[in-house]
């Protein structure tokens, strides 16, 4: 079995992982989301002292499998290197202590194959990351080779939800939140601008549209009764359609045959459906991950770390560092 920690970002998770059958045997996680509520976006600081705080108690109850451990794995790249810090000093510790290898999992990665948890992992994919770091689209051939073809200049898609969402008032993070104001409001009542809609770049950019709707709610503020419901469903419409219409381009050159949607903003209803119309004339099949896989979890890093595991692609206690900056 394996132990897998994460702590990327405001999410402590650890897993236990069957090798020979990827089985999932253990996971739990403490999200740390109505602690940054107040603030509208995670806090660094605060997010490592409740990872130190949260890792030990969850590691507390994965204590019975530790006599089956045969490695320990952790997120070492991308995040917030004060959070990433914490995974990492905790199963340097756990290796040392049960003198078992360690393995350092790309974030990313661990995102793909969130789509393949107790499954058999299926290749040649085209995936589409949303999550509050990333906006990217990559080509994935294998566990060890992905080329990242598309990724976002500025905001994330995932991280534009949480800023609206902060500027209606509207607490972190701003997805869900966003997701449920629009479905009773009008997508075409705020003519929002579809950014890099006249760029050949296939790239993303989300500072615009961004602005473009702090000044709708400000607009709005000016009313008795603000009522958020339209600009919020315009905004998660032309959010969409960006990616739509840069997908689109793609596809052209490069016809999809199997794509997926991966990442906390992936569990996104509006994006789905888009994704699938989009998809259709391709007879392409969409994977996407099991809900409670989207967002950052252990699970995920626990079946990278078993494809890593068989391949013996392990670190050095010395040489294994946080990265906040993926090379993917
Ligand atoms: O993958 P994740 O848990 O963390 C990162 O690796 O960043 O993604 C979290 C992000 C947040 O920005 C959150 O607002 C967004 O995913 N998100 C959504 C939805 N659910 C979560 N964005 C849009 N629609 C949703 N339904
Ligand atoms: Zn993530």
């Amino acid at each position: 079995m394996i132990l897998s920690i994460e702590s990327s970002c405001d999410d402590s998770a650890i897993s236990i992982t069957e090798i020979e059958t990827k089985k999932l045997l253990f996971h739990k996680k403490i999200s740390q989301e109505m602690e940054h509520s107040v603030y509208g976006g995670v806090v660094p600081e605060l997010a490592a002292r409740l990872h130190a705080e949260a890792l030990p108690k969850i590691l507390e109850q994965a204590e019975p499998y530790f006599k089956f451990l045969k490695a320990v794995a952790v997120t070492s790249t991308p995040g917030l290197a004060v959070t990433l810090i914490e995974g990492v000093t905790m199963a340097k510790a756990i290796a040392v202590a049960l003198n078992v290898p360690i393995i350092g999992v790309n974030h990313l990665v661990g995102h793909v194959y969130s789509l393949f948890i107790e499954k058999e992992a299926v290749f040649p994919l085209s995936v589409l990351l949303v999550s509050g770091g990333h906006t990217q689209v990559m080509e994935v051939k294998s566990l060890t080779d992905i080329k990242t073809v598309a990724k976002s200049m500025d905001d994330s898609f995932g991280e534009s939800f949480d800023k609206v969402a902060k500027m209606m008032g509207l607490g972190y993070p701003g997805g869900p939140v966003i997701q449920e104001l629009a479905k009773n409001g009008d997508r075409k009542k705020h003519n929002f601008t579809i950014p890099l809609a006249q760029s050949k770049l296939f790239a993303f950019s989300y500072s615009g549209l961004k602005n473009a709707v702090r000044l709708a709610v400000l607009e709005e503020n000016e009313k008795e009764k603000p009522d958020y419901k339209d600009i919020a469903a315009s905004f998660e419409h032309i959010a969409t359609r960006h990616l739509t219409h840069k997908l689109k381009k793609y596809f052209q050159n490069v016809p999809p045959k199997t794509f997926a949607i991966v990442g906390g903003a992936s569990a996104n209803l509006y994006l789905r459906s888009q994704i699938e119309e989009l998809l259709k004339p391709y007879k392409a099949d969409l994977l996407l991950s099991q809900l409670q896989y989207c967002s950052d979890n252990a699970a995920m890093i626990g079946r990278v770390a078993v494809e890593m595991y068989k391949k013996e692609m392990f670190s050095s206690l010395e040489d294994l560092d946080v990265a906040p900056r993926s090379n993917i």
